[in-house]
């Protein structure tokens, strides 16, 4: 989402008449936009702040703004934590951040909580170049109140764009030469909920998916981030239906134990996400399944550990991201005492990780001797000849050939792998 933001700004400043260069030595505006949803994120968003000052003490005559959520976050202190800064500007304001610098006379200015105007900057793209992949915003904000998470408090309540505008949207990409398109928003498949209306028993994200999918020359769709309370039988049915709809969810539990999943305000079981699981695998068989885990929440005992174990050993997920729990200030659990130690986190940590590490060699391994399709998305950034892209599982290749394959399905013949990555060669297109 935040590469979204960041490109769609880009983009929109571009418009504007301001150039995006390559390096801070020969621009006069620093753009920062940042993530709070981790402690870890924000030290490293403050850090780069910090250098991006000295950085403007030394050059003179440059602007030094922050963007985003830990704009929204943070808020006015930011300036007495980073006197170099000159401005901040949160997720929903971001289509502001034009006008605010054709303004000039910037001092310590603050354009935070729900935007004036619609945001028009939603729908921008880089048309001059062409994009294979591409994300479509279809939504902001979440009005969940996951004990855990500042996302509510930076970025509002859900918002849903037109689903005229998105479609549109999604066509002019297809004509520009994408073939790949994923949905975006904080809680993906909550899309239009309570505002727009079911049709035939299809919630509106079913609805959209099914647009987007007849749209000629679209090749896949994918969408992110999901929640699993939004997966009822019509999103799972339309993995088997939707021919563009690739076999691969993120799948975000947080944790194995209902003890946990209570606490962390999560409306559903580990009994319903092996359920979703299974309901997924009958209709896209080997469906690709990723997940996000939360170690070391308030509270969390080694049994309720070992039952997020059992869950990550019993689904086999491609990948799990796992995050170490940090307090963020604003949320639920932060006035509970943050009582696993750092090294009990870092232990739950590396246990996770390990069993994520063995499922996915395990898969690579099935994969060699296999021909799959990948989409190609360009030379690969290490590697002469080397092209880089993904299957509709997900799974990332490497092969060699030339980069005029770029937006083409090509066939490849995997013959080997690392952790993350499968290598492979080039059969046909
Ligand atoms: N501490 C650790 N991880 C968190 N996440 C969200 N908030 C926190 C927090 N306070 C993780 C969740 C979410 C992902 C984007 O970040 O796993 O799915
Ligand atoms: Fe945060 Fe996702 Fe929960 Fe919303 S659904 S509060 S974004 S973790």
């Amino acid at each position: 989402m935040n590469v979204r933001d960041s490109e769609r700004l880009a983009t929109v400043l571009a418009s504007f008449g301001h150039e995006v260069v390559d390096s801070e030595d020969v621009a006069d505006v620093y753009i920062l936009n940042t993530c709070s949803v981790r402690e870890q994120a924000e030290i490293k968003a403050v850090g780069k702040s910090r250098y991006l000052a000295r950085k403007k003490l030394r050059k003179g005559d440059v602007l030094l703004g922050i963007v985003g959520c830990m704009a929204e976050n943070l808020a006015e202190n930011l300036f007495k934590l980073n006197p170099g800064i000159d401005f901040i500007v949160g997720p929903r304001c971001i289509g502001e951040l034009p006008e605010l610098l054709s303004n000039g006379n910037i001092n310590r200015v603050a354009l935070l909580g729900e935007a004036k105007a619609d945001d028009i900057t939603e729908s921008v793209h880089n048309f001059s170049r062409r994009n294979v992949c591409a994300s479509v915003s279809i939504m902001q904000g979440c009005n969940m109140k996951c004990s855990y998470c500042i996302v509510p408090k930076t970025r509002g309540r859900e918002t849903y764009r037109s689903m005229e505008d998105i479609v549109a949207e999604c066509e002019a990409l297809v004509k520009n030469g994408t073939k790949e398109i994923t949905l975006l928003g904080q809680i993906v498949n909550n899309y239009g909920q309570n505002t727009l209306a079911n049709g035939n028993g299809k919630s509106p994200f079913v609805q959209l998916l099914e647009r987007i999918d007849s749209i000629p020359g679209l090749g896949r769709i994918r969408y992110m981030s999901p929640h699993p309370k939004g997966f009822r039988r019509d999103l799972i049915a339309a993995h088997a239906r939707l021919a563009k709809l690739c076999p691969s969810v993120h799948l975000p539990v947080q944790s194995g134990s209902d003890r946990i999943l209570k606490a962390m305000r999560r409306p559903y079981t580990r009994a319903r996400v092996l359920f979703i699981v299974e309901a997924l695998r009958n209709c896209a068989p080997n469906i690709s399944l990723t997940t996000d885990i939360i170690v070391g929440y308030p509270g969390e005992g080694e049994v309720d550990f070992q039952e997020t174990v059992d869950l990550l050993s019993a689904v086999r997920f491609n990948m799990a991201f796992i995050f170490k729990y940090s307090p963020r200030v604003g949320t639920i659990s932060a006035t509970l005492p943050d009582d696993v130690s750092d090294d009990e986190k870092d232990r739950r940590n590396k246990v996770l990780l390990d069993i994520v590490q063995r499922c996915s060699i395990e898969h690579n391994e099935t994969m060699v001797g296999n021909e799959v399709e990948v989409l190609v998305e360009g030379k690969a950034k290490r590697g002469e000849n080397k092209l880089c892209g993904h299957t509709k599982y997900g799974d990332k290749v490497i092969f060699d050939g030339h980069d005029t394959l770029t937006g083409e399905f090509a066939n490849v013949k995997i013959t080997n792998y690392s952790t993350t990555v499968l290598c492979g060669e080039l059969i046909g297109v």
